[in-house]
């Protein structure tokens, strides 16, 4: 079996600090701030959160925009004595970079269309131009391992150069920071609620086309997120003899051996 050790970290020394790359959009759609209405309390997500691969419909404009505040906003930066802007997000990012960036896609109606969330306006750009036949090739890729749906694909794409040039062998970082979104993700969408599942995937080689093949940007994973089915304690009460029908013919869970689990 290959094992690649990626090697340990270290602050460069001479550096130039950079800012991160950002992509060029069109159009930007600001989003509302979230209410913060009868949110539960932390323990009860940490506890109750599950990878949830039902999407029964697509998550509305208010879920998406709540998920991005909760998940990804800034809320403090500042430049540094050594030049490199430091952030302060939900997640922490090593050097308090944030070399990730947020895409949105399969929102109706423009499924094929890529958002790009900007974490300091809590808006939405569209990357233009994109490729259509790649975006699909990478909806293709996505639904392999889990059958996409009316779901949102919110997926990460890394500036590996940002990280790099403040430390050497920084990819383990770059990673590092993609599991602390993916698990801030997750938890905000229990929180909101919402069904979510992380996706083994990448997202290369077609997140790098789709963004432009701008050097060392580069997809790193992502999840879905839809509406999940209605829970079973809040649908109304119905008979015991309807209740066992139900309960025979549901069947096993299916699961495909494609699924990175
Ligand atoms: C990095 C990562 C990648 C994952 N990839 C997939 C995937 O491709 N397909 C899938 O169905 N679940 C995926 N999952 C979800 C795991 O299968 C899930 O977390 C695990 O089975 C434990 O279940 P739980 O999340 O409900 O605790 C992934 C989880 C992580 C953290």
């Amino acid at each position: 079996m290959n094992h690649i050790r990626l090697a340990s970290p270290t602050l460069r020394f001479p550096r130039v600090p950079l800012d991160r790359f950002v992509l060029p959009t069109v159009g930007v759609e600001y989003l509302p701030i979230p209410e913060n209405a009868d949110l539960r309390g932390f323990l009860d997500v940490l506890h109750a959160r599950e990878s949830r691969r039902e999407f029964v419909r697509a998550p509305e404009d208010r879920d998406v925009s709540d998920l991005l505040w909760h998940a990804f906003k800034t809320k403090q930066r500042r430049r540094n004595d050594d030049g490199y802007r430091w952030e302060h997000r939900p997640a922490p990012s090593a050097g308090g970079l944030h070399p990730i960036s947020v895409l949105v896609m399969n929102r109706p109606p423009q499924r094929d269309a890529v958002f790009l969330y900007d974490p300091i306006a809590h808006a939405l750009g569209r990357i233009e131009p994109v490729n259509r036949d790649v975006v699909l090739s990478f909806f293709s890729a996505v639904n392999s391992v889990l059958p996409v749906g009316e779901a949102a694909i919110v997926w990460f794409v890394a500036d590996f150069r940002l990280t790099l040039s403040k430390y050497e062998n920084g990819e383990s970082l770059v990673w590092r920071d993609a599991g602390a979104l993916g698990a801030t993700v997750e938890l905000v969408a229990e929180a909101l609620e919402l069904s979510s599942c992380a996706i083994g995937i990448t997202g290369e080689p077609f997140v790098a086309q789709i963004t432009g093949n701008v050097p060392m940007l580069e997809g790193v994973g992502g999840c879905l997120i839809g509406k999940r089915p209605i829970a079973r304690e809040s649908l109304p009460p119905i008979s015991a003899s309807r209740t066992s029908a139900r309960r025979q013919s549901r069947g096993p869970v299916q699961t495909g051996d494609r699924r990175l689990r």
